[in-house]
């Protein structure tokens, strides 16, 4: 088994780290029989799923996730992505692992920061359709899942289903499967912006797609409230450094945008995520207020 060392991190997903793995592959003499495992975090299986899908037009490509973000969510789904010099994810494709395996052990070297990352995306699985795991994980913190192995493949599971279900109705993402984005589209705009960690951007827009919400579709103010203290208990931000105006650019590149309005994923409930169709006028305004007086 021939090995290919790649730095990890967000930088791994450009074109220019696609095309000289693609050369790496040619020099192992890769072919159509030839199978790519992808041993890292998300950035890496984005980057690993897309190039498998490319290179001769296709061969088998498996995924063993060693971070929790990308055990939970990246390695799941067949989604994968490069980023441009501007925006997140702009470039990608659809296409589903031979075969996915994970390992608890990998966990032991990531920082606390990567694991609070990762129970960004756990979290946002909660508040888009499991308000059971919600309150589980509100009886527990970040140094509980650390501590207990054994905890943590149980809300693994929880997640894969979570996401499984969805992807399985909607694969091509025309649908439902727009719901895994709650917090995502100022997210992605926070973390290109910022040195904040995918998690720790996505938890920030999460807030302000829950504010909104109480805002457009009446969330309740005590479920905003349980947010914001169930993010800080896992060590996750509630706000960062940012200025509208700069990340409005990539708000507006967010390939959720359609025309003058927005997709955008909102709460009724926790629990319950819909799709809410939003002006691009009235976001602008309603994210500007919050950025001026935020409730959190
Ligand atoms: N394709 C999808 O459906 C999907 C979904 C969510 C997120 N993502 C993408 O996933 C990426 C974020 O994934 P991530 O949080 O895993 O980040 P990452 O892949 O950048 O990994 C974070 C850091 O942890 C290091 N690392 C990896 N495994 C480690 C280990 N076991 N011990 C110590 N260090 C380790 C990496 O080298 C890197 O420096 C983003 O690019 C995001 O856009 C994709």
């Amino acid at each position: 088994m021939d090995k290919i060392i790649i730095k990890g991190g967000e930088s791994s997903k450009t074109w220019q780290q696609a095309e000289e793995l693609i050369e790496a592959l040619i020099a192992h003499d890769m072919d159509k029989n030839s199978f790519i495992l992808a041993v890292g975090g998300g950035a890496l299986s984005d980057l690993v799923g897309f190039v498998a899908s490319i290179y001769l037009r296709g061969i088998p490509f498996g995924i063993i996730p060693t971070t929790i973000l990308a055990a939970v969510d990246a390695s799941i789904g067949g989604k994968n992505g490069l980023n441009t010099a501007l925006y997140k994810n702009l470039i990608g494709t659809i296409r589903q692992p031979d075969i996915w395996a994970f390992d608890l052990r990998f966990f032991s070297s990531l920082p606390e920061e990567e694991w609070a990352s990762g129970f960004a995306e756990i979290i946002k699985y909660a508040c888009i359709t499991d308000p059971i795991l919600f309150a589980h994980l509100e009886e527990q913190d970040l140094n509980y899942y650390k501590k207990n192995e054994d905890a943590f493949p149980e809300i693994l599971r929880t997640c894969l289903k979570i996401k499984a279900n969805v992807v399985q109705e909607d694969a091509e993402d025309k649908g439902i499967r727009k719901t895994l984005n709650f917090g995502h589209t100022l997210g992605h705009a926070i973390e290109k912006n910022t040195n904040l960690k995918h998690g720790q951007a996505v938890a920030i827009g999460m807030l302000y797609a829950a504010e909104l919400s109480s805002k457009i579709l009446g969330f309740p103010k005590e479920d905003l409230l349980r947010l914001q203290r169930l993010l800080l208990q896992y060590q996750l931000p509630l706000k960062a450094e940012i200025k509208l105006n700069e990340i409005w650019a990539l708000v507006l590149k967010d390939k959720k945008k359609s025309s003058q309005s927005i997709d955008f994923i909102l709460l009724e409930s926790l629990g319950k995520a819909v799709i809410e169709r939003l002006e691009i006028d009235y976001l602008y305004n309603s994210i500007s207020q919050l950025l001026v007086a935020p409730k959190f």
